[in-house]
This record gives structure tokens, C-alpha cells and sequence, in this order.
């Protein structure tokens, strides 16, 4: 079978084009862009130009595939190279994540593709979307995601949901600022690390599942999540698995609220701390879930240390560890 890949040349496509390559039933085709940096792709990979903003660009990819798994999607901050997207992000965001997506549907639908897989997030699941949420990328993959759902598409689909994903080929450097934490410093405490929670899956578990959906029939969804862990535990894990140079004590939850939030808000107040106190007392929330969606892929999962370890062993073999 063969699989129009789009957001090929990102970190879950990277790892998901190098693993199709290695198997009998799937054979890659991957969307890339004139911008595109394609060196990490692997070798003898066929590749086809093509690019969301620009309708009728992707005909040859879909007339050359029987399935398409639709990764692309950018976020605030992604490309802003122009002037003019970085002006207006919003609309951007809404042309490549929407207007971009429902375009692929439709002549995927005209192409005849099989099946469709779409990536999408998972605080845009529809059980889980907040309708209040002020985040154009949330809103625009729930869109995204109501297109397809409301379509009437001859092509079986599945809808996947990750929630924080780390691992191998992350070469923008995305999730690296967790592992470059552990590394600058031989005592990690608040405020030096933002409490809160995380819900992280190894990519090679997304791969396996966007795998999965590609042998559905039907409409389906599927969550990619695994335990909700808090910040320390993330922090401890990575610290374990670089060694143990760097010590991460449990902190009480009242100090970090009492005692430091004052602390962050003047720190704030100077321009020295990203976020002011009281979301300091908040704490992050990356990808976590209510317990009944925890551990809720389809494929085998990896545990936290093996995820860890992973991106871990991937930033120090690239050198940026
Ligand atoms: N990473 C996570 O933690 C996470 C979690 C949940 C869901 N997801 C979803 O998983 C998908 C992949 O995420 P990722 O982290 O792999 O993303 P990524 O590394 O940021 O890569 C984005 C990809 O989209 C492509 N792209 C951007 N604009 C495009 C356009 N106009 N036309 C065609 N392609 C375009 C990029 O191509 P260029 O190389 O040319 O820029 C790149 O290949 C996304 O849909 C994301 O929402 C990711």
C-alpha cells in the first residue's frame, strides 16, 4: 500500500517515514515542501513536492497513493519567516491547520484514497475540547477535526490524539529544553522547573498507532496518552537516566504556592520569569488527561524511563547533550 505522508520532514513524520520504510505491507511517499530540509528523510524515500497553502499542488502525491496520513500542522511561532505570517499568525495557522486540511480531504475523496489518518491533538479530542480555550492551534485542529467527522468521505478515516510526545528525531529541538534542564543543573527545584503535570508517549508509540489506523476500516478515534506524571517525577526520571548528576527532591505542594509565588511574581514583574505567580501556582499542564484516558493507545506502549531514555540517548548521539 502505498502512503502520502504530509509533515514528512517533522519529528513524528521522520520517525514514522523510517519505520514504513522498513516494512513489506506499507511503502512511504512523502509530501515536502520547496522549503523543505529533507536530508533526515531516509535514503531512496520517494518524495513528491507539495504544500497545504497551495491548492492543486498536492494532485500527484494523491493520484500516486492509495492512503494518506496527514501529519502537517504548524503552531504560533512555526515559520513566521515573513513578515506577512508573522503579522497574521491566526490566519496562518487557520489556512495550513483548516482550509488546508479540508482541501487534502476533498481531493483525496476525487483521488479515490482508501484510507485517511489525520493527526490530530489531544486537548482537541471532542470530549475533552474546551470551547473557551484561547489557543488558535487547539481551536483550528478541532476544526479540523469536525470536517472530517461531518464529512460525507468515501475513505475510511481514523483521528489519532497524542498527547506529549518525546523521542528520537526531535531536530527542532522542541521537547529538548526538559532534558537541557536536567543536564545545566546538579539541583533542579522550583522555581528553576514550572510544577505541574505531564502526560508523555514515546513517538514510536504514535508511529504504532497511526501504523494501526492505517489497517481500519470505518471511522474510528483513537487517544495516544500514557500515566499523568508531575513535573518532578519527569524531571527525576530524566535525572536517572542522565546518570544521576543532577538531584530532583520532592518539593510540598504548599511551598512551591505559598513560598515561591511571590518570589515568581517579582521575578515576573522585572521581565526575569516567563509567567507571573498565579500561574506559577497553577502549574503547567502538558497532555494530561482524566484518568479514563490515560494509557489509552491501541498499540503496545512504552513506559516513561524507556521514553525518557530514548529522546535522552537521540539528544547526546546528536550532540546537543
Ligand atoms: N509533537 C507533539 O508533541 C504532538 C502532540 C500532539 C499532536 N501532534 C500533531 O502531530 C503532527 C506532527 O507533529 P510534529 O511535532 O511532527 O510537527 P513538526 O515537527 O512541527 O512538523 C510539522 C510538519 O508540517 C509540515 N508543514 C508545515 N506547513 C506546511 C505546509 N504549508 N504544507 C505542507 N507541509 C507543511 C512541515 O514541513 P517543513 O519541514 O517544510 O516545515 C513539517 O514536516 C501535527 O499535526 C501535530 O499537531 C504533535
Amino acid at each position: 500500500m502505498k502512503v502520502l505522508v504530509t509533515g514528512s520532514t517533522g519529528f513524528i513524520g521522520l520517525n514514522l517515514v523510517h519505520k514504513l520504510q522498513t516494512t513489506n505491507s506499507f511503502e512511504p511517499l512523502t509530501l515536502v515542501r520547496e522549503s523543505s530540509q529533507t536530508e533526515m528523510l531516509p535514503a531512496g524515500v520517494e518524495t513528491v513536492y507539495g504544500d497545504l497553502t497551495q491548492p492543486g499542488s498536492f494532485e500527484d502525491g494523491l493520484r500516486r497513493a492509495d492512503a494518506l496520513i496527514h501529519l502537517a500542522a504548524v503552531y504560533p511561532g512555526y515559520d513566521n519567516d515573513t513578515e506577512q505570517q508573522a503579522e497574521n499568525e491566526e490566519g496562518f495557522i487557520r489556512e495550513v491547520n483548516v482550509s488546508g486540511t479540508q482541501l487534502l480531504l476533498e481531493r483525496a475523496a476525487d483521488h479515490n484514497i482508501e484510507t485517511v489518518v489525520f493527526t490530530s491533538t489531544i486537548n482537541a479530542h471532542p470530549d475533552l475540547y474546551d470551547d473557551t480555550v484561547d489557543n488558535q492551534y487547539v481551536i483550528t485542529k478541532y476544526e479540523a477535526d469536525q470536517e472530517i467527522v461531518h464529512g460525507d468521505w468515501p475513505f475510511d478515516w481514523s483521528i489519532i490524539h497524542p498527547t506529549y510526545v518525546i523521542g528520537p528525531r526531535d531536530y527542532r529541538l522542541n521537547h529538548f529544553n526538559l532534558f537541557q534542564r536536567v543536564a545545566a543543573n546538579r539541583l533542579l527545584v522550583p522555581p528553576l522547573y514550572i510544577p505541574g503535570q505531564y502526560n508523555i508517549v514515546h513517538v514510536f508509540d504514535v508511529v504504532d498507532t497511526l501504523r494501526t489506523a492505517l489497517n481500519e476500516i470505518g471511522t474510528n478515534r483513537f487517544v495516544v496518552s500514557g500515566e499523568n506524571h508531575s513535573a518532578s517525577t519527569l524531571y527525576r526520571t530524566i535525572a536517572a537516566v542522565a546518570d544521576d548528576n543532577c538531584f530532583v527532591p520532592p518539593i510540598p505542594r504548599s511551598v512551591v504556592s505559598i513560598g515561591l509565588s511571590p518570589i515568581v511574581n517579582r521575578l515576573h514583574n522585572r521581565g526575569l520569569y516567563p509567567i507571573n505567580g498565579a500561574e506559577f501556582r497553577s502549574g503547567v499542564q502538558r497532555g494530561t488527561v482524566p484518568e479514563r484516558f490515560t494509557n489509552a493507545a491501541p498499540a503496545k506502549q512504552r513506559s516513561l524511563r524507556t521514553t525518557v531514555k530514548d529522546a535522552y540517548n537521540w539528544y547526546q548521539s546528536v550532540g546537543v547533550l
